[in-house]
């Protein structure tokens, strides 16, 4: 049996921020941006947003796609890494707000990957015949954990959510291929938060000096997401016995541009093949797979029968790959 995703949904909120205004807000330039990145512009939260609200709202799309109730639904998995609070989970505050009484639901953290690993165990969950209805979502609000101060890290980030429904698929050449996840925790600090976890509480000195916010060896993983893309989407290949001619789509994470080009250039694709929404949205860690899938399906380029090949990298470090037919 394999695991089918039956609807897609995604939420961006209201209000852009422009390269244009950043550079009225720190010493950068919407020329740097571009070039460096490939980032116009991305989403911002309104004051009273949090990430459920738009982990929810994506969910009510995904769940409307698919005409499944939110009673239905077995399981909510929410990957993130700006939850609503320390505790509890976010899956829960989603639960209650779709009414989705009978589900079970938690987190996981995997940072930008976190979508890609919720997704491999919701697979396991349905094709394990435990359950019939998996809601996976990836949902950031990472402008409250940016320093706004920092330029090399401010005008990396946005907010936004994506959700995926899995079901058991009746048809055997339909759902999930295959999934890939690797972590190497020894690069636990090229890419993290210092402060407000157990090893640093968030204290006097911790706020002083914005420890509690995204702190980034920008070059570093940069080389270590070219490196550990580009091997796990051999391994894709390799497991399953295709070619790069074999793979329809490619839905990348959508950090940085030049990341996206060299993925696809070593799978040989065009770049018309590959879902691109890192100019719009820039990096919306878990949320950024989901969030260019659903842009990607609800527009109609990928279509059923297509080799999609879903692949992120992230803090952790952690990199993995999805590959799924439509
Ligand atoms: N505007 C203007 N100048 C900036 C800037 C900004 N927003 N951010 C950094 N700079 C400056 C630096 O201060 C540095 O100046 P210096 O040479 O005078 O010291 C210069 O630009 C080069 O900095 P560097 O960090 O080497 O730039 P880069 O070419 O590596 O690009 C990133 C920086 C962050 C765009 C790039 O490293 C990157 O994308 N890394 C991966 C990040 C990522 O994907 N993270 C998430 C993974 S999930």
């Amino acid at each position: 049996m394999k695991a089918a995703i039956a609807g897609t949904g995604s939420y961006l909120p209201e209000r852009i921020l422009t390269n244009m205004e950043l550079e009225r807000m720190v010493d950068t330039s919407d020329e740097w941006i571009t070039s460096r990145t490939g980032i116009k512009e991305r989403r911002i939260v309104g004051p009273d947003e949090a990430t459920s609200d738009l982990a929810a709202a994506a969910a009510r799309k995904a769940l409307e796609m698919a005409s499944v109730d939110a009673e239905e639904l077995d399981l909510i998995i929410v990957a993130t890494i700006t939850p609503d609070f320390m505790f509890p989970s976010t899956a829960g505050q989603v639960q209650r707000l779709l009414g989705a009484h009978r589900a079970a639901a938690f987190d996981i953290e995997a940072a930008c990957t976190g979508f890609i690993y919720a997704l491999s165990v919701g697979e396991l969950f349905i094709t394990g015949g435990k359950y019939n209805k998996v809601l996976v979502i990836g949902a950031e609000v990472l402008s409250r954990f940016v320093n706004w101060e920092d330029k090399t890290t401010c005008v990396l980030f946005g907010d936004g959510s994506g959700a995926a429904l899995l079901v058991p698929s009746e048809d055997e050449e339909r759902g999930i291929i295959s999934t890939h996840l690797h972590s190497d925790g020894r690069m636990w600090d090229i890419l993290m938060a210092p402060a407000g976890g157990s090893r640093m509480p968030i204290d006097e000195r911790a706020i002083a000096q914005k420890l509690n916010t995204v702190k980034m060896k920008g070059n570093e993983v940069f080389k270590v997401a070219v490196t550990k893309l580009s091997e796990v989407v051999d391994e894709v290949l390799q497991e399953n016995g295709l070619g790069e001619e074999d793979i329809d789509f490619l839905v990348p994470h959508q950090a940085n541009l030049r990341i996206i080009q060299a993925t696809a250039k070593k799978l040989k694709l065009p770049m018309e093949k590959v879902i691109i929404t890192v100019d719009r949205h820039g990096n919306t860690s878990a949320a950024s797979v989901p969030l260019a899938l659903d842009e990607a399906v609800r527009s109609g380029r990928i279509k059923q029968g297509d080799r999609v090949l879903l692949e992120a990298f992230g803090g952790g470090l952690t990199w993995g790959a999805a590959l799924v037919r439509w």
